[in-house]
């Protein structure tokens, strides 16, 4: 047989059919490489032998009915979904390996009710066995299959009819007739395009692993995640117990909303009121220690923020971060220094977010410079003391979105004062928290370290 072959940019997967120096798609220079393919006998996933074509409709006669997502039994996964698993969407789950991709979506398939697949090209059946035991669930409406052939996984799909399918991972399937083994760019692309095909024509949503490279991108082309409706990343450090479900991309819901888990011995656990993981719950006071009061989506997070200032050993003073965003911290400590007349350009400053989540609020701005300013002086703030406004370069404080939920979530466990902008509108009126309104950085240093 004769072997064609076509040119592939190895950034965005583009098929060109010479070579060139530039890619026309990215503008990417020397990244094409040549592959051998051989056209037409792909075969392509279709329910009839007949493709009917698509007939226009007015957009008011198209019907949505509540049966459109799949809820599953997990509420965190739910509602990092936008309300559940759309039908007909490709979502696309990444994360570091064994950070837990394959138990929460083993559990995810093993606590719904609706016929599930779930496919593994990386475990063997028994392995998916063990861990199934782990998690303590059984499920007589959830298949369980070991495969890396595409067409095998159609002959089986058409026979099952799954109400939804998880495949662990994309990198491992494989269309048999590109002639480039699984996991490269032009297998992926296919797959994944084939994938969506199956997943729209017959409503059925499709859930893919994909690992993730060094640098912390999906492998594989760029592409892959303009092809899929959902981008999902698990997050967490594998030596902490705490694991994050973050959405980046997500074509039925919003972006803001995370799913917080707690790993255990026995599968993972949501965390549905996260505060109690994200304050210390020793009553000490110790310096350096503050609550901020930060959103996510929705749901108002109280957020324990530790800094450590100390006198630098070496020439250049350092500036770590866990959790918050470096830039930000030097511009604060800028702040600080220009505006307020602190000076810690010999200092080094560590911030640490309890928990080991990672946000990106600017309303953790007044939470910071307090903690760095109590570790300063070396005075602790009150336990019952919250923090919510943004800081802007005059060391003015800034309002906040959502000021309302804020107190009222503070207000709920038990603060009993809470500092904000003075420009922050308040609408409620609270009786058991004092809402403390301040103008600048400097009004609240003085009422807190006098
Ligand atoms: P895994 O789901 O295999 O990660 P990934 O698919 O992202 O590579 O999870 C692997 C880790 O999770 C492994 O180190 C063991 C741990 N684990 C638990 O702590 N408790 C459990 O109940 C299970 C099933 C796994
Ligand atoms: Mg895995």
């Amino acid at each position: 047989m004769k072997h064609k072959t076509a040119f592939f940019c190895k950034i965005c997967g583009t098929e060109h059919s010479k070579w060139q120096g530039q890619c026309k798609s990215c503008k990417a220079w020397n990244s094409l490489v040549e592959r051998n393919i051989q056209k037409n006998e792909v075969k392509k996933w279709t329910l009839d032998s007949k493709i009917a074509p698509n007939k226009s409709i007015q957009i008011e006669k198209i019907e949505i009915n509540d049966e459109s997502r799949i809820i599953t039994s997990d509420k965190e996964f739910n509602r990092v979904m936008g309300g559940g698993i759309t039908r007909g969407s490709l979502t696309l789950l990444g994360g570091e390996p064994g950070v837990g991709k394959s138990t929460l979506l083993l559990q995810v398939v093993l606590s719904s009710e609706y016929k599930s697949l779930y496919v593994s090209g990386e475990e063997s059946l028994k392995q998916i066995k063990l861990r199934a035991n782990r998690i303590n669930i059984t499920n007589t409406n959830c298949f369980i299959l070991n495969e890396t052939h595409l067409n095998n996984l159609f002959t089986e799909i058409k026979e099952i009819k799954p109400d939804f399918v998880v495949i662990d991972s994309i990198q491992t399937l494989k269309i048999e007739n590109i002639d480039s083994p699984a996991g490269t760019i032009s297998q992926i692309r296919q797959v994944t395009s084939e994938l969506i095909d199956y997943a729209k024509k017959t409503n059925t949503p499709v859930i893919l692993v994909g690992h993730i490279t060094k640098d912390g991108q999906i492998a594989g082309p760029k592409i892959l995640e303009h092809m899929v409706d959902t981008v999902l990343n698990f997050e967490g450090d594998k030596d902490h117990i705490y694991r994050i479900l973050r959405s980046q991309k997500n074509r039925f819901g919003t972006i803001d909303e995370i799913g917080i888990y707690e790993m255990g011995s026995k599968g993972i656990q949501p965390v549905s009121n996260p505060n109690k993981l994200l304050i210390n719950s020793d009553n000490n006071n110790l310096s350096g220690q503050t609550i901020s009061v930060t959103m996510k989506g929705v749901r108002p997070i109280l957020l324990e923020i530790q800094s450590l200032v100390s006198s630098a050993v070496y020439g250049t003073p350092q500036r770590s971060c866990t959790g918050f965003n470096s830039k930000r911290l030097n511009m604060l400590l800028a702040v600080l220094e220009k505006k307020v007349g602190f000076t810690l350009a010999s200092k080094d400053v560590f911030i640490n977010f309890t928990g080991g989540i990672s946000i990106n609020d600017p309303a953790l701005d007044l939470g910071v410079i307090v903690s760095i300013l109590s570790s300063y002086f070396d005075k602790s703030v009150k336990k019952d003391m919250c923090f919510s406004a943004e800081v802007d370069l005059s060391g003015k404080l800034r309002p906040i979105s959502k000021i309302d939920s804020r107190i009222k979530e503070a207000a709920k466990l038990g603060f009993k004062c809470i500092f904000i902008s003075k420009n922050n509108k308040v609408d409620s009126v609270f009786k058991d928290i004092d809402v403390i309104s301040a103008e600048k950085i400097e009004d609240v240093v003085s009422i807190l370290f006098g």
